[in-house]
């Protein structure tokens, strides 16, 4: 009876990790998937993970009971405050519902599901280009999607005036789906001048802002100069929602911890929100996994573990921002043509090189370099050794 069914393509972003694990070359580089490595190019446990995980193993009170549909509570309440602020009018008035999900892809589903169900318009703009999982996240949920004109090719900068006609011109109450920080996959954020006046825009046309948050700390490598565009919005007494990942910044991948937060105009209203948001949680997955967000809490909760946190997130940042010096200065030294100072430019784990999907086939074909084909590199998977190889490959892909 399923004889019928064709295979399906690969994942774009995840495919690439699969192509990569099939190659058998000692030189291959998997600079697809945003996920980071070491200088020896490993994957990395942050210390403080490790730390909390011991004492959560030591404790023998601990057990594992199903948390409630909504998750962890305290894991839900530091989440809150991680991105919204400890000072947030939005929280002190209990404004705010926050559930916890499966990373950011799950919290961005269920607060999908919820607009879907009880918000009045069903469109949702996304940005061009976005993170290729944003489209079929948002159509699978019900929503309708558009996309708004965001990266300029030709200056590999932020097209703002592109943006501001496009959300001018969308219908009002539509949702609008903005990266908080790090854009992924162009590395190009608004300046916090542009961030106001899209905020103003929004505001004046009643479009719904829904923030994606998968890379708090990493932009910046401090957590709340990360959260500014997120704060403003909150700032203003309006409504929008966040859906917040601890995949990257704190190197969770693998234990799906998340968060989404819905910020209402009262607390009556708020709580009602919640009691819809576990009738779209229960029949989807029940409850979520208790793991990942003990150790979230644990380490929020703590101030000592909460300050070395910090201190290993910026050096990672750090070692990010670090190789895409490298990789510049190696183009440079090979005269490669072009101009490659966006690789410096540019912010995050992601830098959208400019080259083309045969650029990229050419490079994985012959130099084992594995990366999205709209020409994204995860510079987080880069080390000092690899550079050069890199840069060889870019060389080769434009010069020939
Ligand atoms: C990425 O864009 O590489 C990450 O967000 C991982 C993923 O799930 O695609």
């Amino acid at each position: 009876v399923f004889s019928h069914v064709d295979r399906a393509p690969e994942d774009p972003i995840l495919g690439v990790t699969v192509a990569y694990n099939k190659d058998p070359s000692p030189v291959k580089l998997n600079l697809g998937v945003g996920a980071y490595r070491t200088e020896e190019g490993k994957p990395l446990v942050l210390n403080v993970v490790r730390k909390a995980e011991q004492q959560l193993v030591n404790d023998r009170s601990r057990v594992k009971e199903y948390l409630p549909i909504t998750g962890l509570a305290d894991f839900n309440k530091l989440s809150a405050k991680l991105i919204f602020g400890a000072d947030s009018n939005a929280i002190q008035e209990n404004r705010v519902t926050t559930v916890q999900c499966l990373s950011g892809t799950g919290s961005l589903r269920v607060g999908a599901e919820f607009l879907a169900r009880h918000y009045h318009q069903r469109i949702i703009y996304i940005p061009q280009p976005t993170w290729g999982n944003h489209p079929k996240v948002f159509t699978l949920a019900g929503l309708s999607v558009k996309t708004y004109r965001y990266y300029d090719p030709t200056t590999r900068g932020l097209n703002f005036q592109g943006l501001l006609e496009d959300l001018g011109s969308a219908p009002s109450g539509a949702i609008v789906l903005l990266h908080a920080c790090a854009h992924n996959p162009t590395g190009v954020d608004p300046t916090l001048q542009q961030w106001d006046q899209i905020r103003q825009l929004m505001r004046s046309k009643g479009l719904m802002p829904f923030f994606d948050s998968a890379y708090q700390g990493f932009a910046s490598g401090s957590l709340d100069s990360d959260a500014q565009s997120v704060r403003m919005f909150v700032a203003d007494g309006g409504e929008l929602l966040v859906a917040q990942s601890y995949a990257k910044n704190m190197g969770l991948y693998g234990e799906r911890v998340g968060a989404l937060s819905i910020v209402c105009r009262t607390a009556d209203v708020a709580s009602r929100v919640e009691s819809q948001l576990k009738l779209v949680i229960r029949p989807m997955y029940s409850n979520p996994p208790i793991h990942g967000a003990s150790i979230v809490a644990f380490i929020l909760k703590d101030r000592n573990l909460y300050n070395e946190w910090t201190i290993e997130l910026k050096a990672m940042a750090d070692r990010i921002i670090c190789m895409r010096q490298q990789l510049f200065d190696a183009l440079h030294a090979r005269g490669t043509p072009g101009d490659w100072s966006h690789i410096i430019k540019q912010i995050g784990m992601f830098t959208f090189t400019g080259l083309n999907s045969k650029q990229v086939a050419f490079m994985t074909k012959e130099y084992h370099i594995y990366m999205t084909s709209d020409g994204r590199i995860s510079m987080a998977g880069l080390s000092s050794k690899t550079v050069p190889h890199l840069a060889d490959a870019i060389h080769a892909a434009v010069t020939r």
